[in-house]
Order: structure tokens, then sequence, then C-alpha cells
């Protein structure tokens, strides 16, 4: 029997598009010869659906004509496998819809990528080719990250985290702080968004209390670091596990110094809320990137280490930020399931993308079977036997 895959996308997220076109792209790169492959769709109000209308991305375009013909569902675990059930239920007929072996989440963004649908497949208890909890967390908070960095030796940039109710409480002396510790120029942006929304660089007084009240009214939290002068960007995505994992090519996004725009791109008379596209699939890119001389194996070492280090599993893609003058490199941030899974950067090293596909699942099945040998239940029930009393457990240690 063929492995039965469902690659999933969407989710209640500004990503949420961008993850319907990199879904799409994964689906169609899976060998139909090994897989039985099928969509499992997220809406933004976080309902399940399959159903092959769900194939195609033009249908996307007219939603609520495409759900229509879409199946509702909820997943169920049974015997080693999740079950879709279709919700509302009918009165006769299976009302099993779909089964799948293993799962490809292919979603960007809060609500989704940051631990949450993995936490629904872990309760699920099914194989899944992504990060874990812990590590697609850690990667969703920019400061988090940085803090699980420093401690592994990896070169991050220095930052100052404030939540909204700091700032709203004194917000000079939060603009004190930031002057007196880290000075003009700055990068301000809230810590668990992406496609830079919400990210602005602030050069004075003035254009810092702005850039704080932009960045608060997106995320709870906001980071603070210095801007990087001369700057290159550089991306490297990295596939494996914790204990083998390989650097792909190196990519350079090229309008890398037009960050001021990206606000404007985005939040531009649309009250800032819509968040727009995945900033990198729109980019002009250098790949593979023209570097000075022992760079790019620089890169795809920090690569591998930040990968390993933040407990990644999968693909990911971490990108960095160096100065040009100085040469000096930093981790600015890692995407636990890239844009398109990053199938351009492996392409670039002779891996394609059902190769990439094939990897995925082997690694979801290969942590299923390391976790089935450890223990998560222990034999002793301590309700039997035991009489409790309206004082319930007093004797316990
Ligand atoms: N410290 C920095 N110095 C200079 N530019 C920066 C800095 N941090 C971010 N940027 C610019 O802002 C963009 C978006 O920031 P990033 O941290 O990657 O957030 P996002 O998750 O939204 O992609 C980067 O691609 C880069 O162009
Ligand atoms: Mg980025």
């Amino acid at each position: 029997m063929k492995t039965r895959v469902a690659v999933i996308f969407g989710g209640h997220s500004v990503e949420h598009e961008v993850s319907i076109i990199s879904g799409l792209q994964a689906l169609g790169a899976l060998d139909t010869a090994k897989y039985e492959a099928f969509p499992l769709y997220i809406s933004k109000d976080n309902r399940f659906y399959v159903g092959d209308i769900l194939r195609e991305i033009a249908h996307f375009r007219d939603m609520p004509a495409c759900l229509a013909q879409a199946t509702e569902v909820l997943p169920v675990a049974r015997d080693g496998c999740v079950q879709l059930i279709r919700h509302p239920a009918k009165r006769f007929g299976n009302p099993v819809v779909a089964v799948f072996d293993v799962a490809i989440p292919v979603v960007h963004g809060t609500n989704v990528e940051d631990g949450t649908l993995m936490g629904l497949l872990e309760m699920l208890n099914i194989p899944y080719a992504s990060c874990d909890v812990t590590s697609s967390a850690l990667g969703m908070d920019k400061f988090a990250m940085k803090a699980a960095l420093k401690q592994a030796g990896v070169p991050v940039l220095e930052a100052l985290s404030f939540t909204g109710k700091e700032y709203a409480a004194d917000s000079e002396a939060v603009c004190d702080a930031i002057e007196q510790r880290i000075g003009y120029p700055v990068i301000v942006k809230p810590v668990n968004l992406g496609s830079s929304v919400g990210i602005s660089k602030a050069t004075s007084r003035s254009s810092l209390i702005e850039a704080m009240d932009l960045a608060v009214s997106f995320s709870a939290r906001v980071l603070v670091e210095r801007a990087v002068p001369n700057l290159r960007e550089i991306n490297c995505s990295v596939l494996g596990d914790y204990e083998q994992a390989r650097a792909s090519a190196c990519e350079e996004p090229l309008n890398a110094e037009d960050i001021l725009t990206f606000g404007d791109k985005y939040l531009s008379g649309n009250g800032g809320k819509s968040g727009g596209s995945k900033g990198m699939t729109d980019l002009k890119r250098r790949c593979p990137a023209e570097l000075p001389e022992g760079m790019t194996e620089q890169v795809q070492q920090l690569a591998v280490k930040t990968f390993q280090a933040l407990g990644c599993l999968g693909v990911a893609r971490i990108d960095f930020l160096n100065d040009k003058e100085t040469g000096e490199l930093w981790v600015n941030e890692i995407n636990t399931i890239p844009g398109s899974l990053s199938f351009y950067l492996w392409q670039e090293v002779g891996v394609s993308f059902a190769e990439l596909m094939d990897e995925l699942i082997r690694l979801a099945f290969k942590r299923q079977r390391e976790r089935e040998a450890l223990t998560f239940t222990y034999e002793s029930n301590i309700l039997s036997g035991t009489s409790f009393g309206a004082k319930g457990s007093k004797g316990k240690a």
C-alpha cells in the first residue's frame, strides 16, 4: 500500500495565502508512485477541509465557492493513523472521508507554524515532517530564538525586548533605555510576525516613537536591535534533524536596502492589517549568492549549527545579516517552514523537489520510531485500590 500523506496548509495567519501556494507546490512535488497524497486545508477560521477542488490554486480565488465543493472534516486518531471524519456527520454512509499515515505541515506564521499545528499532530500521535512544538515555538519568537542561539555560541545581534504594556506605561523610559543601550539607528520589530509586518527603522526619538507605536500594535512584545550598516542579507536552507543535517546553496535577496519600503508595501492604504504576501517570494534574489571567499561555507556551517541548536527537523531556512564592510555575520531569524519549502535552494545543489519531499517523509517516520522507543506511560494506576474521600489526595508525596 502507498503511504497516505496529508499536506496541510492554510490556517489563521497573515501568511495564509502564501501557505496555499507553498502547500500546493509541495503536494505537486510528491512522487505519486510512492504516495497517495491529498490536500488538507485549514480555513482562516480554523476549519479542516478535504476534496479534489483544493488541489488547484485557481479554485481558491473564490473561497466560498471552493469550500462549498470541499468536505469539512474533523481529525481523529485511530490505529496508528488519522481518520478524517465528515463534519457535520451524515446519518448514513461511511463517515471516514480520508485517512493519512503522515502529515506534511506547510503552514506559515502565527497560530500554525509556531507550534500550534504541531501540538495538534502530537496529540493525534501521527508522524509529521516539520519541527516539533518546542523548536517551532522557539523559531517563531525572535527574542527566545536569540537567547537559545546565544547559549549555543551562534552570533546574533544583541536586542532589548519590551512588552506593549511596559511601553504604554512609560514610553519615555523605554526610549531612554534604547538610546542609552543601543543608540541610533535601530530596528524595531514585533517578536513573532513575518513578512516584515510591523518592522521599521528609527534614526531619532520621533521616528523611534513611530516605530514602537507600530510594532506594539502588532504584537504584545517587541524587540529592538541596532540596524546593521552596509547590509547584505544571505539565506541558507537546512535539511535534516538533530543527528544529521546539511545546508543548501545560499541566496542573496537583492533589495535588502529597501527595508523601509517594506512597510509602505504592506501597510499603505489598508490600515496595516492585511499582511500582504510572503516577503521572500516577492523579492529578486541572486542564487547562489556571490560571497567573499569562505563566507558561503561559514554561512552553511552556522545554518546547520542554528538548526540543530534549536532542535529542528525537516527543512528550514536560516536568514543572516552581514556587514559588507567589516565582514561580520549574524543569524537574523529562522523560518521553520520556509516559503516554497526552499526547494529552489535545494535544486541548486542537485536535490530535486521530489527528493526533498522523500527526505521529509523519511525524517517524520524516523522521529516517530525514536519516540515510540521512549516511555510515556508509567505502569501504575494510583487510582486503583485507593478510596478517595472528599478530602482528595491527602497522602500525596
Ligand atoms: N538589525 C537589522 N539591521 C538592518 N536591517 C534589518 C535588521 N533586522 C531586520 N532588517 C531588515 O528587515 C527585514 C525583515 O526583518 P526580519 O527580522 O527578517 O523579519 P521578518 O520575520 O518579518 O522577515 C530583513 O529582511 C532586513 O531587510
Ligand atoms: Mg525575514
